[in-house]
């Protein structure tokens, strides 16, 4: 009989023995059993609603499963709680290094050492070693899955704009949008994906620049678009991009901004961020990786999290003000998370699909990376065609494992020997696509879950459907 089997058994002898769910999940969860360990760890909670073990049990559950932005949310929130509790913050530290958040990462480390030295964890700090940035982080490419790039407040001189182009309003902002930079990005910045853009100016840029036909119909200008699709695929750089098309200023928060929302259950922020945005119309307001905020969490709302929700919703439906001329962007990896009163008319009630770069998308991501790299003239196009379904990050793998190997044979020879394009063939036909994994999911919702058509665009692109 295995060490599980004997917890299970002992469980039916005594359902409600604590220790004993904590060591049951705790097993099922080295097993890899999720469904069961989540439900262990819940009822363990629901038996000690302050136990920490249980509560962090269920973030590891979720990490395990992929939701990454709801995992880091429970424990922020657990950490809010019982600040002492040491093993939080080292799994706070694994999913910011996994986010791309190294420095953030090794400072929470190195606070669950201080609180208890007990928890050091060799991998995480292997990982942390080779995660820390080389001097100044290069800037693009990045990598996929990165997330704190939109952080900063923009604006864009243009014809719908008519004023000094400064801000107005958001002194009193602790949330870290105060630097403003003008984007210099344009559609043209971003390769290929015509079909995308194409989407995006009949749903956004044209509703914006042309307010007084829609006023003419009587039809509101504003609301929300939902920006969705594999990981790495360019929802953020787009976004970015179509701030500077729009011409009207451009606020965005990136997932931090969001979880200390969250933690500091701060409806006041979240006002203030609407504000500024209405004070400065036309804004486009994004909020990168919106599932942190509009996941379906029913327990989670049921708690400190469901003030800061319902503001968010009162904010989007104009209860708090006149939302004309302001454009709620949001992008995620997972929309099959969001709550569906997200979706009702008025909020997200639009959405985009975001499907991985086409071939020219993909020629146009190989030329900015290949720029750093001692590089034998390469054959773009070869390669783009070579790279079907890869996101911008697998792109980075492939030449990251190309890298590698002809670094190999440089240490061997001691000449530096530039990369060729068969290099980066042979690295491509090594590295499995990860939108690969991400359409596996998208699949089964858009087959079994499609309300209303809603993931059509993701079967179109399967050729499930025409
Ligand atoms: N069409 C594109 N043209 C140029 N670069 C792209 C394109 N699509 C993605 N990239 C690059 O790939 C990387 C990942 O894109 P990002 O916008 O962060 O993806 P997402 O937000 O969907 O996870 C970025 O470095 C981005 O510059
Ligand atoms: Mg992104």
């Amino acid at each position: 009989m295995s060490k599980l089997d004997g917890l299970r058994l002992a469980l039916e002898h005594s359902p409600d023995n604590a220790p004993l769910l904590l060591l049951y999940a705790q097993g099922c969860l080295e097993e890899f059993q999720l469904p069961e360990a989540r439900e262990t760890f819940l009822k363990l909670v629901r038996l000690q609603p302050t136990n920490p073990e249980g509560k962090l049990g269920i973030a590891r559950v979720t990490f395990l499963e992929g939701k990454t932005s709801e995992a880091a949310v429970r424990v922020e929130q657990l950490i809010e709680e019982q600040p002492e509790f040491a093993p939080a913050y080292v799994l706070l530290a694994r999913i910011l290094v996994g986010e791309g958040e190294p420095k953030r990462a090794s400072d929470l480390y190195r606070q669950a050492l201080k609180l208890n030295p007990n928890v050091a964890d060799s991998a995480l700090e292997k990982e942390l070693d080779e995660a820390k940035p080389a001097q100044p982080p290069p800037s693009p490419p990045k990598r996929a899955g990165m997330s704190s790039s939109g952080d900063y407040v923009e604006d864009v001189e243009g014809e719908g704009w008519k004023d000094d182009g400064a801000p107005k309003g958001g002194a009193a902002f602790d949330l870290g949008i105060s630097d403003m930079e003008r984007p210099k990005l344009s559609f043209s910045d971003v390769g290929g994906m015509e079909q995308l853009k194409e989407d995006i100016r009949m749903k956004i840029i044209y509703p914006l620049q042309h307010a007084e036909l829609f006023r003419a119909y009587d039809k509101k200008i504003g609301g929300g678009v939902l920006l969705y699709g594999p990981p790495g695929c360019g929802k953020t750089l787009i976004s970015k991009a179509t701030a500077g098309e729009v011409k009207a200023n451009f606020i965005a928060l990136g997932l931090h901004q969001i979880l200390d929302m969250w933690i500091g259950n701060s409806e006041k922020h979240m006002h203030e961020v609407f504000e500024i945005a209405r004070k400065n119309a036309p804004c486009v307001l994004f909020f990168d990786e919106v599932d942190a905020l509009a996941a379906d969490r029913k327990d989670l709302r049921q708690s400190a999290g469901r003030t800061l929700i319902n503001q968010f919703l009162a904010e989007l439906d104009g209860a708090e003000g006149d939302n004309e001329g302001v454009l709620v962007l949001g992008a995620t990896n997972a929309p099959w998370h969001i709550d569906p009163a997200f979706r009702r008319p008025g909020r997200f009630d639009r959405t985009i699909f975001v499907p991985p770069p086409d071939e020219p998308a993909r020629e146009s991501i190989i030329e900015v990376m290949s720029k750093k790299k001692p590089i034998a003239d390469l054959d773009m196009k070869a390669l783009a065609k070579r790279t079907p379904e890869f996101s911008g990050a697998d792109l980075k793998a492939m030449f990251d494992l190309a890298t590698e190997e002809v670094l190999a044979g440089a240490m061997k020879t001691g000449k530096v020997v530039p990369l060729t394009t068969k290099d980066l063939i042979k690295a491509a036909s090594r590295h499995k696509p990860t939108t690969k994994a991400w359409f596996e999911s998208a699949k089964n919702y858009a087959l079994y879950a499609n309300q209303g058509g809603y993931y059509d665009d993701v079967l179109k692109h399967l050729g499930l459907i025409k």
